[in-house]
């Protein structure tokens, strides 16, 4: 790149940059990294050095929401001066940046009468996505400097960095710009250290067409009508962040509109499409809102740190919500609710997702993980404290009866797997993007949940709070954690039989846990790695010594044990299984081969006189993975009737409660029972009277509609699909779809995934999946998943989680060596 950088004596240092064609800029990078391919190099190194702390940046970004004539691209440009300090000696800055491109030009007026430091060579690092500036001379230790670069980015439809969403609203094709940074995307919007422990303040302002209205993380401050080359546009300043992570960065551009409550402080808005807000889908959202911040206010004993509190509901959206600080972004799915079509568990989705994003404010966002090793110190404590949130919004719904069903049993299944991973890993493992991505994985939100077993509630509380006010604004490690703690017991004169390090450290070092087997006749206790595959081998050993002591010293007081000391799952199910009918871990250990499968079914005789809900998810949860591995053998339909006559009197229970299923019963578990219920029973309810149906078992309904119909009702299901303006209902109508066994009709549903004009690329996971588990359409999306393997490994590949939650779908089923083979192919 050129030389002609000049910079001025307060050590203003700048790259100035200008648009250029893309095709001139990929040359001249390519160029300049032919020069550089030194493997031991600084900027081949994926962690930045820390030579330079960032403490603010300055960001000006303005998206053109319409395409340029000449290429037809989507584009944004932007200016941003970040301000940092040398802390160590160096002539040498590394600053993230992927998929910008920067150009040079002369830049006198830059000149402020400051001293100029000369630039060597500047050069991008694609590889380990940098911006490497090389100076003539050393940064000087303790010195602050400024660093200004000019920028153009693509605002492509690719779901990270800064991007385009679209919508159709009154015949008018309609954009958002939008924004995902988590956990490496900050550096595709503008050149940034993107690390979380780099802290620093962001003064941001946009640049947007009149009319549309533009948010970041903080309040809009100065809003102002500008006119660049004879066109008028709209620049909003924001009021400066708090301190953060650049991950926690967002910024929207749309001609959305907002509900606000009259709660004064903070501010709290709903922001969606301007029919969804008319039609009152928001309300929901803002009704639980506001009780949900005031909880975790008095539970964290801090106040909310910002002044506003924004949730946006996104068209398109590849995660299902993300936590920025101030401005949380969602599927329209998750934030959006209407009470006329909506199932009753879109609305507790809605509020424990809330919750569960709300909760990070605190956790995540004022204190946050230094490095993403441990992803778990965010997400383990979010997804636990959500369902205490959504409790208090919700008290009458029993949320936190669900935490062992939605948590607890699906880390469960996952961490019995050789492919599971420690909650902790080396922070030297994990430096690739993509590794970083692979961390935010069920384990990671899950397993932490042991914690609150340790302690009672009242100081768990009690140690959030002392740990959130000393590490405010600043990076935490697991170790931190474990010290606070062990401060709040001392502080409480609680007592823990072991320090809190030696409890917790086998637990969050060790993937999987142990099975323990406690033979009460000659008072044995034994431990050992739990795997649902006994045969699998195992290439991370653990020794799977969990408090040995303790479970001995325990026998005779198992749940108070149980709950207490070791906490984790195997010991409180071996407890219960012993003192009540929660039977259902026995699938587990059956599938472990530490059961016989007939004892384990045989343990389902009791389920036709069951009437509560937990027993029976858990036990269908378990029969699902029976389910999938005999739907395709002789045994499939005598194991259906079977059911079926455990399920019949339940059904008949449901259906005098609900007045022949038109009404809604009061207890809310009852809505997920029924929906979990009809499950099995769906050819059944072919013959339900469609209209009357309540929106809780619609989905059912439309997939037994679909199946039992062939094209034409296909055809309707589609054209419904297309015009459903409530996403509730849309989605539902897309997961019926996968419901025909009509091989074409599921063969070119497949093919839509390839047409993001046709599936948004945000659902096409989603429908591959379904497709898949339906039992027509199984071999159909393997085939399918392994021809544009290609296509699909770079369109969806973006964040592992959804990629491999379809994998995980489409494969569901193998059972056999050779299917099985077929996986490891890939
Ligand atoms: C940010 O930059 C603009 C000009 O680009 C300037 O007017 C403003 O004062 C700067 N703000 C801060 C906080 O440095
Ligand atoms: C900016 O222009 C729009 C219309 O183009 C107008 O509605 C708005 O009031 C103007 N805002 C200011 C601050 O002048
Ligand atoms: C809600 O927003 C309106 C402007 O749209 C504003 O006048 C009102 O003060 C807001 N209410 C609260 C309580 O913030
Ligand atoms: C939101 O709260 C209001 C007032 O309590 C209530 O009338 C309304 O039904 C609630 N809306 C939803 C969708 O729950
Ligand atoms: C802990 O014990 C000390 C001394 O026995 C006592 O002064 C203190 O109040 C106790 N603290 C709590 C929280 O019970
Ligand atoms: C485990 O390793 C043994 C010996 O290397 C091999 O025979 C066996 O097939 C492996 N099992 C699995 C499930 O890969
Ligand atoms: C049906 O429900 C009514 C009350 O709604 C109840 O009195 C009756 O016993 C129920 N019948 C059966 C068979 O459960
Ligand atoms: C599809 O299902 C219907 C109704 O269950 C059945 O009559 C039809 O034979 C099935 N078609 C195929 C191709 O399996
Ligand atoms: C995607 O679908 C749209 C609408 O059916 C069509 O116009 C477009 O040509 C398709 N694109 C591709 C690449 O097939
Ligand atoms: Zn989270």
């Amino acid at each position: 790149m050129g030389k002609t950088c000049r910079v001025s004596t307060l050590c203003v240092l700048c790259v100035i940059l200008a648009l250029v064609s893309i095709a001139t800029i990929v040359t001249l990078w390519t160029l300049a990294l032919t020069d550089h391919g030194d493997v031991t190099a600084p900027w081949d190194s994926y962690r930045l050095s820390m030579d330079v702390i960032p403490e603010y940046y300055n960001i000006t970004i303005w998206p053109r929401l319409s395409p340029d004539p000449n290429n037809g691209l989507y584009i944004f440009t932007g200016q941003s001066t970040v301000h940092f300090e040398c802390v160590k000696e160096t002539n040498l800055i590394l600053i993230h940046s992927s998929q910008l491109s920067y150009t040079r030009q002369d830049n006198e007026h830059m000149a402020n009468g400051a001293a100029a430091l000369i630039i060597e060579s500047t050069w991008l690092q694609p590889e380990t996505q940098y911006l490497v500036i090389n100076l003539k001379s050393k940064l000087r230790q303790g010195q602050k400097y400024q660093l200004y670069t000019e920028f153009t980015g693509e605002l492509a439809d690719d779901l990270s960095g800064f991007y385009r969403s679209e919508y159709e609203e009154d015949g008018l094709q309609k954009i958002v710009a939008t924004s995902q940074m988590h956990p490496t995307y900050a550096r595709k919007t503008f050149p940034c250290f993107d690390e979380p422990a780099l802290k620093a303040i962001f003064h941001i302002t946009l640049i947007h067409p009149p009319g549309t209205v533009a948010l970041s993380n903080g309040m809009e401050r100065d809003i102002a009508n500008i006119t660049i080359d004879g066109v008028s546009w709209t620049k909003t300043k924001f009021e400066p962040t708090k301190k953060m992570s650049t991950y926690l960065l967002a910024i929207t551009v749309s001609d959305y509109t907002y509900i606000n409550t009259t709660q004064k402080d903070p501010q709290i808005r709903i922001w969606a499409r301007r029919k969804a807000i008319d039609l009152g889908q928001g309300n929901y959202a803002l009704n639980v809102t506001g009780p949900i911040l005031d909880f975790f206010q008095s539970y964290y004993n801090i106040a909310y740190p910002l002044t506003k509190s924004d949730q946006i509901a996104l068209p398109d959206f590849y995660y299902g919500a993300m936590e920025n600080w101030g401005l949380v972004t969602y599927r329209e799915t998750n934030l959006l609710y209407d009470p006329k079509t909506s199932s009753s568990r879109n609305k507790e989705k809605t509020a424990t997702i809330i919750a569960h994003e709300l909760a990070h404010m605190w956790f995540g966002n004022l204190v946050t993980l230094r490095w993403w090793n441990e992803v778990w110190l965010n997400e383990g404590f979010a997804s636990y404290v959500a369902y205490l949130g959504a409790d208090h919004a919700e008290p009458t719904w029993n949320v936190r009866d669900l935490i062992v069903l939605d948590k607890i049993h699906k880390v469960f299944a996952v961490d019995a797997l050789t492919s599971s991973h420690p909650l902790s890993s080396n922070e030297d493992s994990i430096v690739l993007p993509n590794q970083i991505s692979e961390q935010f994985d069920v384990i990671s939100y899950s397993k932490v949940q042991k914690l609150q077993h340790l302690t009672n509630f009242g100081l768990f509380s009690f140690f959030l709070q002392t740990y959130l006010n000393h590490f405010g604004y600043s990076n935490t490690v697991g170790n931190d954690l474990w010290h606070h703690l062990q401060m709040a017991v001392k502080d409480n004169n609680g007592s823990l039989p072991h320090s809190v390090d030696r409890i917790m450290s086998p637990w969050v070092l060790q993937m999987g846990f142990p099975v323990v087997t406690i033979n009460t006749a000659i008072g044995k206790v034994s431990q050992k790695h739990f795997l649902l595959d006994a045969d699998s081998n195992v290439t991370v050993k653990s020794p799977y010594k969990y408090a040995e002591l303790q479970l001995l010293k325990c026998k005779y007081a198992l749940t108070h044990c149980g709950m207490m000391v070791f906490g984790y799952w195997p010991t409180l199910i071996l407890i219960q299984i012993t003192s009540n009918k929660l039977f259902i871990p026995m699938y587990s250990f059956c599938r472990a081969q530490l059961l016989s499968t007939s004892l384990a079914l045989r343990t389902t005789s009791y389920l036709s006189k069951e009437t509560e809900y937990m027993p029976w998810q858990s036990a269908l949860n378990n029969l699902d993975y029976y389910y999938l591995m005999l739907d395709r053998t002789d045994v499939y339909q005598p194991m259906q009737d079977y059911i079926r006559k455990q399920v019949t009197p339940l059904f008949l229970y449901f259906k005098n409660m609900t007045l022949d299923w038109s009404s809604v019963p009061v207890q809310h578990t009852d809505h997920f029972f029924k929906r979990m219920y009809f499950k099995i029973l769906t050819q059944q309810c072919v013959n339900c009277n469609l209209f009357r149906i309540h929106p809780n078992l619609r989905s059912v309904v439309y997939c037994s509609a679909i199946a039992a119909g062939d094209e034409a009702e296909w055809e309707f299901g589609w054209l419904q699909f297309k015009i459903a303006s409530v996403a509730n209902e849309a989605n539902k109508l897309m997961f019926a779809l996968a419901c025909t066994n009509n091989t074409e009709l599921l063969n070119r549903y497949l093919s839509y995934t390839l047409n993001s004009t046709i599936i948004r690329k945000q659902d096409a996971t989603s429908v591959i999946t379904s497709v898949a588990s339906n039992r027509a359409g199984q071999k159909l999306a393997w085939d399918f998943v392994r021809n544009h393997w290609e296509y699909m490994f770079t369109e969806y590949g973006v964040g592992s989680f959804s990629f491999a939650s379809m994998i995980t779908g489409v494969t569901a089923r193998f059972s056999t060596p050779a299917e099985l083979q077929e996986v490891y192919t890939h």
